[in-house]
């Protein structure tokens, strides 16, 4: 369902921050800037039970009835990111606890744990008073479940959460004997005999634990985080009035976003900071990087919105310092969230805060409250939206999928062969596509990823299925038989899904598929002489791990073979005929160089090469819409770029008319509109 019928600019508003007298003219300003959402009170348990079960609620009443005498709209949060000190002074076992064995105080804020049965009934009370409360108020038109779930901490070793695990456990397991035996637990004698034995992960000798209680543990802490969220979402549902939606904005460590939206949420929002990418020690991608977290958030449902978009520079009393966004940028990260699919952009927030933690975190306002550059070119982008007409809840366009497989991102924690692997070549795929303008979409891996799901897409790439999921493959074997192209990296096909490796030739249960075997392999040393691939005569990179591979079928074919070491001559690549389709098997992790040559080998076009011809360091992107579609230009520079432009077309933010050789501004942004609906 989509919840916003137009694109529309929000802000994060403090109204407990404020004298009472400036609400009015704040509002008022937000109007007349094209805001026209606020979300509140994210933090603000104690403006509504500053004493334990007495609620006043005249504060936000208060502020709401502002509000109403304008045209806003209210995102109203719940506030349970940030516990009263007389709840945690009286109930100390709520707080969260690490892995040392150290209390997180009060004073700052997620400093809860999600299993403590008094928090659950605290946020139950709350979340059930302000939902009574508030939700039948006509300017609110959705609300927010606490704020960043698992940011800052995404691991939980209070003993509510020991406690909790085990419940999980034994739903899981049934037994203790199987628990046992799925992990490994006669290696080292680590066999449990009763179920109070059995503990999230502690400090053990060198930090050795069992890796399979490790993957057990990450999957218990998103379900925490899932179960916490789907406590307020339902009790929220019970009250709100129908068409009022309820999100969390994230995303974080430990949690599967895909099942919380299924689950837990009508929709995810994102909280986008490209910033960070321009601090000093950040990759050389920069905010440009961004697109991959956005990228993520359009795979979590069918829409996203971005609850808190950068406005001013970062930097908190104890955090790096950043720089203020150049003119234009705000601008660009702007369209970078809706041309990635966003419906929704809130920026955080409308003034910065005089005092507190976040003290050096700008807003759009700077202390002195007035209008400026930031405000005004807001107010720019609120101009051009009006332009984007029926643009909200039009469907971004891809034509590559990357899986997203969160039980290989945690296993991946621990995994000293398949960890390092996939982060070099989730960055390296998504340097490629980016440069070479191919648009992808992230498709989790889970139940609902079928042979339709994966049919909208020509190619799928899966950078290393090491647990293999038997439901994932016969998903994807249905996908490459009816006509898909798909690619896996290296170390595909060595574990089950308890992380444990089978006795069985790899590709495990993906033999058929791949046609090959996988009877040699080699981690790759920093220092070690470069042992690269051939393929059609050109040199391809093959870094981090080398999966020699032996073609078993006669539809399989050596795409590439290395050039040197005990393996020279050995196949590096292959390409399996299966069905109609075609399942490729790379033996090494993707570098942004290796898989541009992938994508040129395996067929797979620029996306907008019939209208346009952009330099690398450009974003292209489109969205359909049901009546005409749009391409978006976005240039990450601070210097003009030219473009070529090869059937006139016209900005619809400036109106104006584009053909041949053109100029694009520094951080500039075109949103062509395309007459026809093109698929
Ligand atoms: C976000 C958070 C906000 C604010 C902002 C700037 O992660 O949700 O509350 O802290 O960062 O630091």
């Amino acid at each position: 369902m989509a919840y916003f019928n137009t694109l529309a600019l929000g802000v994060c508003y403090y109204p407990e921050h404020w004298e009472e007298g400036l609400w009015r003219d704040d509002l008022r300003r937000m109007e007349e800037n094209g805001i026209s959402v606020i979300r509140i009170a994210e933090f603000a348990w104690n403006k509504v039970e500053n004493e334990e079960g007495k609620f006043d609620f005249s504060f936000f009443d208060r502020f709401l009835d502002v509000v109403e005498t304008t045209g806003i709209k209210v995102i109203f949060c719940t506030p349970t990111a940030t516990p009263p000190a007389w709840l945690t002074q009286k109930y100390p076992e709520v707080l969260t606890v690490d892995l040392d064995g150290k209390k997180q105080h009060h004073g700052a804020r997620r400093h809860y744990n999600y299993n403590s049965p008094v928090y659950r009934e605290k946020t139950r009370i709350i979340v059930e008073q302000l939902a009574k409360h508030y939700g039948g108020r006509k300017c609110i038109i959705g609300w927010q479940i606490d704020n960043e779930l698992n940011c800052v901490n995404s691991e939980f070793y209070a003993d509510a959460d020991h406690k909790a695990f085990r419940v999980f456990l034994k739903e899981k397991y049934k037994s203790l004997e199987a628990l046992n035996e799925a992990w490994g637990t006669v290696f080292w004698n680590q066999t449990y005999t009763a179920w109070e034995q059995v503990c999230l992960p502690r400090h053990t000798m060198r930090d050795t634990s069992n890796p399979h209680l490790r993957l057990d543990s990450i999957r218990f802490f998103s379900e925490s985080c899932i179960g916490y969220c789907r406590l307020q979402y339902d009790l929220l549902k019970e009250y709100l009035p129908e068409g009022v939606f309820v999100t969390t904005n994230g995303l974080f460590p430990h949690v599967n976003y895909r099942r919380m939206v299924e689950e837990a949420l009508d929709f995810i929002t994102y909280d986008s900071y490209p910033e960070f990418g321009l601090m000093e020690g950040a990759d050389h991608l920069k905010d440009r990087k961004w697109s991959m977290n956005l990228a993520r958030a359009r795979g979590c449902g069918e829409s996203f919105g971005i609850m808190e978009q950068q406005s001013g520079p970062g930097g908190w009393y104890n955090f790096r310092v950043a720089p203020t966004a150049k003119p234009g940028q705000i601008r660009l990260w702007t369209y970078q969230s809706i041309a990635n699919g966003a419906d929704f952009v809130s920026y955080f927030r409308w003034r910065t805060c005089l005092f507190g933690t976040e003290i050096y975190w700008h807003g759009i306002l700077n202390y002195d409250n007035l209008d400026n550059r930031r405000l005004k070119e807001i107010r720019g982008i609120g101009e051009e939206l009006k332009r984007l007409k029926g643009m909200a809840g039009s469907a971004y366009r891809a034509k590559v999928a990357i899986l997203y497989d969160y039980d290989n991102e945690w296993d991946g924690e621990t995994d000293v062969w398949h960890g390092p692997l996939r982060r070099h070549s989730h960055l390296g795929l998504f340097e490629a596509l980016q440069k070479e303008h191919i648009p992808f979409d992230y498709v989790t891996v889970g139940p609902d990823m079928d042979k339709e799901s994966l049919s909208r897409y020509e190619a799928v790439f899966a950078p290393h299925m090491t647990i293999v999921d038997p439901l994932a493959v016969q998903a994807i074997s249905e996908y490459v038989a009816g006509g898909g192209k798909f690619i896996a990296g290296a170390r595909s096909g060595y574990k089950d899904l308890n992380g444990k490796c089978p006795m069985a030739v790899m590709p495990v249960g993906m033999d058929q598929l791949f046609g090959i075997q996988i009877l040699d392999f080699t981690a790759v040393m920093k220092d070690a002489p470069k042992v690269c691939g051939v393929m059609d005569g050109e040199r391809l990179e093959m870094p981090l791990f080398h999966d020699i591979l032996t073609p078993v079928s006669d539809s399989c074919q050596v795409m590439a073979v290395y050039d040197s070491d005990y393996y020279e001559g050995e196949a590096a690549v292959t390409r399996n005929r299966f069905g109609q389709g075609e399942a490729w098997y790379f033996g090494a992790a993707f570098s942004c160089e290796t898989a541009k040559k992938l994508l040129k080998a395996m067929g797979i076009r620029k996306e907008a090469e019939k209208w346009t011809d952009v330099p690398s360091c450009c974003e292209i992107a489109l969205r359909d819409g049901k009546e005409k579609s749009w391409l978006f230009v976005l240039n990450y520079e601070n210097r003009e770029v030219e473009i070529q432009v090869k059937k006139p077309l016209k900005d619809e933010l400036s109106g104006k008319e584009y053909f041949g050789k053109c100029k694009l501004m520094p951080y500039g942004v075109l949103v062509f509109a395309l007459k026809e609906v093109e698929n």
